[in-house]
């Protein structure tokens, strides 16, 4: 069976309801922690500085779990599992740059979109640029994501490579191993930074709308959480953490 469809089964059994129930607001303020989950490799969102997850989405998750009063405890799993964990009540949230799509709110409650972004053609210096550029081109992907999908439906590529994370693929794509690699727009603007121009960002694909994922029908946690995003982009704390990694406001406008 083919990954994809592998997948695709997965969220369809999970949005059957073959799932662990979820813990409630209630019941999460009473603990006095949030368990978060991501996968930490996707910088500048969430990646690792020593034993710590830092960036924008872990320190968003903590502004947010301080307007509720508990504590975050993170979780870390592979970008392709981490609904699934959802599902099964391993953790409360999951905060990974989950693009809001039709098929996954099958699955999963999506809170109100934290930032707005898009999928590029991230290349080396010198490389494709365009989806037109692409034509014959072995391309990156990471498993799971919205870029997967993106490049399947792309005509004329000379390949898809899918890797399990944003590291390999970059890995990859810096090795020579692939000639593009379709990723975030952010994450792809970071790449540059820190390569020193070895990268270059090209189109914009397509654009989606990014959201924190709650394990399906659980409105109190929903709503709880749309509440503190509400709260941190309307006092100026989400300004500020957004203008400290990017340089701007990337709220969705
Ligand atoms: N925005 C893309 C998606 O929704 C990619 C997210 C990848 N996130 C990560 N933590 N690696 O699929």
């Amino acid at each position: 069976m083919k990954l994809k469809t592998v997948h695709t089964l997965v969220l369809a059994a999970l949005a059957l309801g073959a799932s662990a129930s979820a813990r409630d607001l209630a019941t999460i303020k009473k603990s006095g922690t949030l368990v978060v989950a991501t996968e930490p490799t996707y910088p500048p969102f969430t990646y690792t500085q020593g034993k710590n997850i830092v960036g924008f989405e872990a320190e968003l998750a903590e502004l947010l779990a301080k307007q509720l009063g508990v504590k975050v405890q993170w979780k870390t799993s592979s970008f392709d599992t981490l609904l699934i964990g959802l599902g099964q009540g391993r953790y409360d949230m999951v905060i990974a740059s989950h693009g809001i799509t039709p098929e996954r709110q099958k699955a999963v409650d999506f809170a109100n979109p934290h930032y707005c972004s898009g999928g590029v053609v991230l290349s080396k210096t010198g490389g494709p640029k365009t989806v037109a550029d692409l034509k014959g081109k072995k391309v990156a992907v990471q498993l799971g994501t919205t870029y997967a999908t993106r490049a399947r439906s792309l005509p004329g590529l000379g390949g898809i490579q899918t890797y399990p994370n944003n590291t390999d693929a970059l890995q990859a794509l810096m090795a020579g191993r692939t000639e593009a690699f379709i990723t975030d727009r952010f994450v792809a603007l970071e790449a540059r930074k820190k390569t020193g121009g070895k990268v270059q960002v090209g189109q914009l694909i397509f654009q989606e709308k990014i959201g924190i994922a709650l394990q399906k029908g659980n409105k109190t946690l929903v709503t709880g959480i749309n509440e503190a995003l509400k709260k941190v982009q309307s006092d100026g704390s989400y300004k500020k953490l957004s203008e400290k990694y990017f340089g701007e406001d990337i709220r969705c406008k």
